[in-house]
């Protein structure tokens, strides 16, 4: 099994989380490779294997800076993703109560829309409670592999 983590990211916290994923299942069975967003377009998604969407949120709601690009590209396009199955480990911060993790869900709708299938619950880390991001994407990645 082939996993593609895209890393969305402003200041580094989903990338470390993304780091942590990817030393916790990449194990010779399950081959991982974590791809930052920067200059990705939607052609990432005709790769082989799962996608874990691994992305913060910015702005007014907004997927960060290095995800515009690839979020913009998939709207345009809209490719048939009908092949793909993904996962979406969001982070965001509770404060921002109207546009709670709005990053990943962004993905997620759009993703849905152009006929990919999502595995497992979108996780929704939140900034304010004091729990570690990279700790509980240890335990969520555990977890959503075993669903796929
Ligand atoms: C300027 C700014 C705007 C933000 N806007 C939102 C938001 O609208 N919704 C949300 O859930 N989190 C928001 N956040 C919180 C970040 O998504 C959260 O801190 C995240 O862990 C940052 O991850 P990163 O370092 O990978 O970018 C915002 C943070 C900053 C600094």
């Amino acid at each position: 099994m082939k996993v593609n983590i895209l890393v969305g990211t402003m200041t580094g916290t989903a990338q470390l989380c993304a780091q942590e994923m990817e030393l916790a299942l990449d194990d010779g069975e399950t081959q991982v490779e974590t791809l930052l967003m920067d200059q990705l377009d939607s052609s990432v998604f005709a790769r082989e294997g799962v996608f874990l969407i691994c992305t913060s949120t910015y702005g007014q709601g907004d997927v960060p800076d290095n995800a515009r690009a690839l979020f913009q590209d998939l709207g345009t396009k809209r490719p048939d993703l009908s092949r793909v199955r993904y996962g979406v480990f969001g982070l965001g911060d509770r404060t921002y109560a109207e546009t709670f993790n709005f990053g990943g869900k962004k993905f997620d709708d759009l993703l849905t829309e152009l006929g990919a299938k999502r595995v497992g619950e979108r996780h929704k880390h939140d900034a304010s409670s004091g729990i570690m991001p990279e700790e509980t994407a240890l335990e969520w990645c555990k977890e959503w592999l075993a669903l796929l």
